[in-house]
């Protein structure tokens, strides 16, 4: 991995991103932003997912795909910080690997959710699994604020 990490941080895009002090500010900035919308909006799904069948599907078929943007937004911003300083997440960081396996596990349950409000289900399952994605964002969030300071020497 160490030689993966060298090698791209001396591609042309790294060097660039490298270079470029501004754009790393901007892509934090977007990152965090990205991260409120993915919250607000997962707690936004939550309050009314213990409702009826309906009130959860309205409320899922509102807020869903602004959660898909944001996680988009959050996987392109992190991408060009991880091209930037390639080290920094992908070597021997525990916080990055935690982040990455919760992040795919809230992904996961986020749409089984999706499609569960297609359907008549019980609702109290989806209330749970709204509940499991908030609590996944949180320690998400948490470990990407960690990634700094578990950096491999
Ligand atoms: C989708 C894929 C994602 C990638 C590739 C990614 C990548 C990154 C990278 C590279 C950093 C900078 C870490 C550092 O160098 O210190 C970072 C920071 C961070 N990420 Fe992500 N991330 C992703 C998704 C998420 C998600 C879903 C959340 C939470 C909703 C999140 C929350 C954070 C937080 C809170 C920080 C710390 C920001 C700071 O301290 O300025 N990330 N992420």
């Amino acid at each position: 991995m160490r030689d993966f990490t060298h090698w791209l941080s001396q591609t042309s895009v790294s060097l660039a991103i490298q270079n470029a002090i501004w754009l790393i500010a901007i892509m934090q900035t977007i990152h965090i932003l990205a991260v409120g919308v993915v919250l607000s909006s997962v707690a936004a799904i939550g309050a009314r997912a213990a409702g009826s069948a309906d009130a959860a599907r309205e409320v899922a078929a509102r807020f869903m795909p602004w959660i898909w943007a944001a996680l988009l937004a959050l996987f392109v911003t992190g991408v060009v910080q991880m091209v930037g300083e390639p080290a920094r997440t992908l070597v021997e960081n525990q916080a990055f690997q935690a982040k990455m396996a919760m992040l795919v596990v809230a992904l996961g349950i986020a749409a089984w959710f999706q499609s569960n409000t297609r359907t008549d289900r019980i609702v109290a399952i989806n209330r749970s699994a709204v509940i499991m994605v908030f609590a996944l964002i949180c320690a998400i969030a948490i470990a990407g604020r960690w990634v700094a300071y578990l950096q491999a020497e």
